[in-house]
């Protein structure tokens, strides 16, 4: 078995984490040139040390051709990339945070369920109607997509240009462009940022009730509101880190249903199973399976030295199967006590503060379904590979799926 460049590998990754962990929860990975943690407890320390991990993004990745051209497309005729957030440390960080901490309160997200339910039951219609359906397409996509569509302003049918768009903002996270792809798809980026500059002017002027008027607002008396760069690099990381992610989470979830009948048996038996059943699906199949740090010096992790300047993958799907902290951890149980302990979200100032939103998507999307259909089942067979190539994240190709009633 090669490593985490292999696309066979990235598809079922388990086994080798299990093998590699076996051996020590840190190594090198030869091939990719990248220090991968494994163990929950060394990816905590990693993720709490920000002055030696750093989220800035490596030297390297910034200086290559492809990135240069992407840069050159969004500098010349929209707003540069400016590191906001995601990728940047402490102190500069903080500020950000402290305003997009106050867009994502609990109260906010619990504001957003009779938007959410309308959506599930929507798309629970058409499935309904046609009684089979790619879960993936006709349903963990459009869910996260118009919902976030919908909050820039766009009509529920436009969802499929804002998806152009987020494919395109995500293109070179998932695979290496080279120069000619890489202006393509700041074309693209590019015409997102001229539709959104358009949004955040509005809400500006005219505040509604939705994330965009709320970050273009997120300010103190005494405080400086986000520039128009700073508006468009952080729309870029919700879009970015909400939408695939929500989606793989949701395919997710629903594909353990098919595969484990017995968990979808005791779930409709014990609704109140609901919450422990999205933590356990967090942890068995974590929707980011890493992410990377830089070190500033250099560091040791579980007895391993790692040199300065060197690329650190914290592997979060691996840290979910840890055994020192997850009695067999291969086992989808969801009554599992401690599956709320995953690391599927990250670790200190960086975890995700879309956290609760994701939750809430997950929660309406299966009350409503587990609600309106009596069994689901698989329609047919599932591509093999499962999933898309992706070093870092989950996306499925497709799922077939029945969903029966009495
Ligand atoms: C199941 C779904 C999701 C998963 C598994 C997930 C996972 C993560 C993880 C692991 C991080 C930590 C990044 C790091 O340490 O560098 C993160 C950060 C982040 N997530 Fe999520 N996320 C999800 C949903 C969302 C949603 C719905 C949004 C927003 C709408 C969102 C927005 C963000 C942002 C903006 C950050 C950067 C925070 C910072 O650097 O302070 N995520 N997410």
């Amino acid at each position: 078995m090669t490593g985490l460049s292999d696309p066979v590998v990235q598809d079922d990754p388990f086994e080798y984490y299990a093998a590699q962990m076996a051996r020590c929860p840190v190594w090198h990975e030869a091939d990719i040139g990248q220090w991968v943690i494994a163990g929950l407890e060394e990816v905590r320390e990693v993720l709490m040390d920000v002055n030696t991990y750093s989220s800035e993004p490596a030297r390297a990745r910034r200086a290559n051709p492809a990135m240069l051209a992407y840069q050159q497309v969004l500098e010349q005729r929209g707003w540069p990339r400016q590191s906001t957030l995601q990728r940047t440390d402490p102190p500069v960080h903080t500020r950000y945070r402290k305003l997009v901490n106050r867009v994502f309160t609990p109260a906010v997200v619990r504001q957003f369920t009779p938007q959410l339910d309308d959506i599930v039951n929507d798309l629970a219609d058409r499935i309904e109607a046609a009684g089979t359906c790619d879960f993936v397409a006709d349903f963990a996509l459009p869910l996260p997509g118009i919902f976030i569509a919908e909050q820039l302003g766009l009509d529920r049918t436009d969802y499929r240009r804002f998806r152009r768009w987020a494919d395109a903002m995500l293109a070179s996270a998932n695979r290496p462009l080279t120069v000619d792809e890489a202006v393509t798809e700041a074309e693209i980026e590019l015409e997102a940022q001229h539709f959104l500059a358009a949004e955040f002017d509005k809400r500006r002027a005219a505040p509604g009730n939705d994330l965009i008027s709320l970050l273009v607002h997120a300010h103190d008396e005494d405080e400086q509101p986000f520039t128009m760069a700073e508006l468009q690099d952080l729309m870029h990381q919700l879009i970015t880190g909400g939408f695939e992610t929500t989606t793989a989470a949701l395919s997710t979830a629903m594909w353990l249903l098919v595969r484990y009948p017995d968990q979808q048996a005791l779930l409709r038996a014990r609704p109140d199973l609901l919450p422990n059943f999205i933590e356990e699906v967090l942890r068995f199949d974590a929707p980011v399976q890493g992410l990377w740090r830089q070190t500033t010096c250099p560091a040791e992790v579980a007895g391993t030295t790692i040199p300065e300047h060197a690329t650190v993958m914290v592997r979060f799907g691996a840290a979910n199967r840890d055994p020192r902290v997850f009695d067999d951890p291969d086992r989808f149980d969801i009554t599992r006590v401690n599956a709320r302990n995953h690391a599927a979200f990250g670790f200190g100032v960086h975890f995700c503060p879309g956290a609760a939103l994701a939750r809430q998507e997950m929660h309406r999307a299966f009350t409503i379904l587990l609600d309106r259909f009596d069994r689901f089942e698989l329609a047919g067979d599932l591509p093999a590979p499962v999933h898309e190539p992706s070093i870092f994240l989950r996306p499925m190709k497709q799922l077939p799926i029945r969903m029966l009633r009495r």
